[in-house]
């Protein structure tokens, strides 16, 4: 018989192991292992099976521990792929002005919006936007995010940019959730240029870019492209000369008017097109051609009380890769829930809870290239994963609004325990 293998990590007994893996198929599509067992070793996912074999193949040392997930369901971590993680102050006066029946837009023409955001994030230091960014994190890893995008874009000049890019290397460097930093300088024009529309563009693209790729503060360039932020044409140059110094390109597109952001996305070879509301049939057709992810943000359309959804089935039916994101940020999407937009992918995109499980696992791990190391169970990846106290998959979108999570694993280690009620009585 074959020695055994000493591992870290064992997780036994899971009523469904979504392994999210593509060499795994069978009838739920989520490459589901009932009575499951993950092996994990030195942070890495070591080996999948059925719960039976595990003693047969596994020991543990002393150091190591062992999970019971009889009846719960085991899942890779969850990725938000869309967030504004870093901005100071808040904006629930507009919430209440939209409820009263103003636009987002009329709220940024009378001087609120993204402008207000980047004065208040100007006027933070280092420290302040830090422990902002921290807690929200938290909340984060709390719902089981393991891995998510940031986006800077709160800055709108140099020094702030930079500000808001050497806070998330703090927080990768110090939080155990991985951050995948984004430059987002052309997010709107800030203030002082809204007159000279060129000289930002020149900032931007002779210093800022250069800047962050030299301290390589960023991984991806994303443009908010739209009809009151950046044109197709500037929006074009502004990605290119991201491509020029290594920063791959990603897009804020079609989200409040068409403007044909889903084709620039496919003609600069996007990473992914986000938010897409207002998408055109070729623009579909382009991304599923060129491979395009798509980032659908519920928690905006829902937050905006926006009638036109983006047409979610139709780019899965095309073949799009699609996934969905918090798109965390003060103005059109407070919130920290994942699986609050999982929820929401189903009611309102009429996404089934296969797809938004794999919307907010191997999909964004997809958009943000990041689909080789996270995003599935698979021997080799990183051991990110959640213990989910549910009794089936369709259950974690269905029961909305409250806690499931009862493990969070982040590279082997249990970085999330729930906590649990005490219990006590009235005496
Ligand atoms: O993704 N679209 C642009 N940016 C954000 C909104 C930012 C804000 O209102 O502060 C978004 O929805
Ligand atoms: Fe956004």
């Amino acid at each position: 018989m074959a020695s055994k293998i000493s591992v870290d990590l064992i997780i036994k007994n899971a009523g469904e192991l979504l392994t999210l893996s593509s060499s795994f198929k069978e009838d739920s599509g989520l490459g589901m292992i009932q009575d499951g067992a993950v092996a994990i070793k030195e942070g890495r996912i070591f080996w999948v099976g059925k719960a039976g074999e595990v003693s047969k193949k596994f020991f543990l040392d002393r150091d190591s521990r062992e999970i019971d997930a009889a009846g719960k369901v085991v899942m890779p971590g969850l990725i938000d792929a869309h967030t504004h993680l870093i901005f100071a102050g808040s904006r629930e006066n507009e919430f209440e002005q939209r409820i009263q029946g103003l636009s987002y837009q009329e709220i940024e023409g009378r001087g609120g919006g993204i402008l207000s955001t980047v004065e208040a994030t100007r006027h933070s230091s280092f420290d302040e936007l830090f422990s902002l960014g921290k807690r929200r994190l938290d909340r984060m890893l709390c719902k089981g995010v393991t891995t998510l995008e940031a986006k800077s874009g709160y800055g709108l000049s140099l020094r702030d940019e930079m500000k808001i890019l050497k806070v998330m290397k703090a927080l990768r460097e110090s939080h155990l959730i991985d951050i995948v930093p984004t430059f987002l300088g052309a997010h709107t024009f800030p203030k002082e240029f809204r007159e000279n529309r060129a000289h930002y563009m020149g900032l931007l693209i002779e210093e800022m870019i250069p800047q962050v790729a030299q301290e390589r503060l960023a991984e991806f360039c994303d443009v908010f492209c739209e009809e009151k932020a950046f044109t197709l044409e500037e929006s074009k140059k502004i990605l290119e000369a991201g491509k020029r110094y290594g920063l791959k390109p990603k897009i804020h597109a079609d989200q409040l008017s068409p403007g044909g952001g889903a084709e620039l996305a496919a003609e600069v070879n996007a990473c992914s097109a986000d938010h897409l509301e207002y998408v055109s049939q070729e623009g579909i057709n382009k991304m599923a051609e060129k491979r395009v992810a798509a980032v659908l943000l519920p928690g905006a359309s829902f937050f905006l009380s926006m009638k036109r959804y983006p047409p979610a089935r139709e780019m899965i039916e095309r073949g799009v890769a699609v996934s969905l994101a918090t798109d965390l940020n003060p103005g059109s999407s407070m919130t920290e829930s994942l699986p609050m937009m999982m929820t929401m992918g189903c009611t309102m995109f009429k996404m089934i809870p296969r797809e938004v499980i794999q919307a907010t696992t191997i999909h964004a791990a997809r958009s943000m290239g990041r689909e080789k190391e996270i995003g599935s169970l698979d021997a080799g990846k990183q051991a990110d994963l959640l213990v989910l106290d549910i009794p089936n998959y369709r259950y974690l979108p269905y029961h909305f609004g409250v806690d499931h999570v009862e493990y969070v694993i982040k590279k082997g280690e249990i970085a999330y325990h729930r906590s649990y009620f005490l219990g006590r009585e009235r005496s």
